[in-house]
């Protein structure tokens, strides 16, 4: 975080930008000191934003639902944030665990639906330690939802290369899916010119692996997206570079831009972390504040560095450190 707020500090000199950071402390040790991930009034506190800027949260001392359910999904749901956009794409610098003719040329965007779906308070646990015990979780997906999201998907396909798949499971999960799969279909009527096709998730994931080319917009479900988005990070080489953004399309609330990454607990204070999922977020929450052209130079930094390859934290094979990574990005930004 404090690489990613260097480099929109820096580019917002030159163009004539400046942000009025407020800086929460809101992880794992502010749970430690006050028994909760932020204080009561802290999604108030963040309406008065244009935009929230998170880091990787959680650690190993504490479990890891109540870290995210005291801070992450209480932010994406209080703020509407119901769309989850998360490109993938593969970089001539960084090297893709398939082998080099099948990764080439890899340009998607996860739309994932980011409030309802699989992640779901409905449900409980009933006759606890014992060998009746049992849990119910009940998935929950709305007309208003689901066609929200698959809209979203259908108009992003528009300004891309027009290709959307939309990740099912109609032939085993048999009340939502089926849901999804009509919506998609009435949906697709208003887009004649956009080539959609349902596919299954499993047979998605294989396909992503074996021909990752072909997919250009991918719509999905809660919990789907957030499978495919660490998949399809994996093939184009690793999730430490893989950004999101969770928007609310109605603008009354902030989005919020995060890293697609967790908190890596391994590597803590080492100063290796890629930096680069939270700066290529940074630019994804440019794009959404209108500020256009500072989003496309950041963007191109961050896309010559990866291409260029000689700068990498391990995680992605290299021996570089964080603040390298942003050294080199600077540098860009200044040619540019
Ligand atoms: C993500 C994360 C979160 C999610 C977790 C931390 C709750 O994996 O943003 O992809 O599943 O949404
Ligand atoms: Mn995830």
């Amino acid at each position: 975080m404090p690489e990613a707020i260097r480099i929109l500090d820096s580019l917002g000199q030159q163009h004539n930008l400046a942000f009025d950071w407020t800086i929460y402390p809101w992880g794992t040790e502010y749970f430690l000191k006050h028994g909760e991930m932020m204080p009561d009034n802290g999604l108030d506190l963040l309406q008065d934003s244009d935009a929230v800027f998170l880091g990787a949260v959680g650690d190993p001392k504490v479990p890891d639902y109540v870290t995210l359910w005291g801070l992450l999904i209480p932010i994406r749901r209080a703020l509407q944030q119901c769309i989850n956009l998360r490109p993938i794409r593969s970089f001539l610098g960084v090297q893709s665990p398939l082998r080099s003719e099948l990764a080439f040329d890899i340009d998607m965007v996860i739309v994932r639906e980011n409030n309802e779906g699989e992640y779901s308070q409905m449900g409980g646990r009933l006759y606890a330690n014992t060998p009746d015990e049992l849990a119910v979780q009940t998935a929950v997906f709305t007309r208003r939802g689901v066609s929200r999201i698959v809209k979203v998907a259908f108009d992003l396909a528009s300004q891309r290369r027009g290709i959307l798949t939309s990740a099912t499971k109609s032939n085993g999960i048999i009340h939502t899916m089926p849901f999804w799969d009509e919506i998609v279909e009435e949906t697709s009527r208003s887009y004649p010119d956009i080539a959609v096709r349902s596919m299954h998730i499993d047979a998605l994931c294989a396909r992503i692996v074996l021909r990752p080319q072909e997919f250009d917009v991918i719509v999905a479900s809660n919990l789907f997206g957030d499978v495919l988005s660490d998949l399809a990070a994996g093939v184009v080489g690793g999730i430490g570079i893989a950004p999101s953004a969770n928007i609310d399309p109605s603008r009354t609330h902030p989005s919020m831009f995060e890293p697609v990454h967790g908190s890596a607990p391994d590597i803590v204070g080492k100063g290796v972390a890629n930096p680069i999922g939270q700066i290529w977020s940074g630019a994804m929450m440019l794009r959404h504040l209108r500020e256009e052209a500072a989003a496309d130079e950041l963007e191109r930094a961050i896309f010559a560095v990866l291409d260029d390859g000689s700068t990498l934290t391990p995680d992605l094979g290299g021996a570089s450190e964080t603040c390298s990574v942003t050294n080199e990005i600077l540098d860009e930004l200044r040619v540019t």
